[in-house]
């Protein structure tokens, strides 16, 4: 099946992005569609695709850093360094046992947090279909129009 372009009227849709040379060179890409504001990131021969603004408090994860935590891929927010898997959008935390006389961070998932999208590759581009899962995703609430007017405000 083919990409469709945006503003199809047919469901599911999938969003031009850009040519997959580019998106490489730039490893980012912020855009606007389907009233999201959507993260596309290249990282190590992978294309990923989230929500771009932090289920936590909004922040933008266009400016975190790509790191490792648990043997999972997590890009971590730049406002206050959640970490959020890259491929799941699962929230990753850690804690320390006191008891331990040196200890090592245990980390543990705190459940799906941020909404990913699926990144198609089609003939030397990139297509974003857009996440299907029912129900709420935390970072849904900073996809709201009030939220994009308050940013625009700062
Ligand atoms: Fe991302 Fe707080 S806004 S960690």
């Amino acid at each position: 099946m083919m990409p469709m372009e945006e503003n199809s009227d047919e469901a599911p849709a999938s969003y031009f992005i850009g040519k997959k040379k580019d998106i490489i060179k730039a490893k980012r890409v912020s855009k606007f569609m389907n009233g999201r504001d959507v993260l596309v990131l290249y990282h190590e021969g992978k294309f990923y695709a989230m929500d771009a603004h932090c289920y936590h408090a909004g922040g933008q994860l266009e400016n975190g850093d790509i790191e490792e935590f648990n043997y999972k891929l997590c890009i971590v927010c730049p406002s206050h360094k959640y970490k959020i898997t890259l491929a799941e959008g699962e929230g990753l935390d850690s804690a320390l046992d006191p008891k331990e006389k040196n200890p090592v961070p245990l980390w543990f998932s705190k459940g799906i947090k941020q909404r990913v999208h699926t990144v198609l590759e089609v003939e030397g581009d990139i297509f974003i279909k857009m996440s299907e899962v029912q129900g709420w995703i935390e970072s849904d609430y900073y996809q709201k129009e009030q939220q994009r007017q308050e940013r625009q405000k700062c």
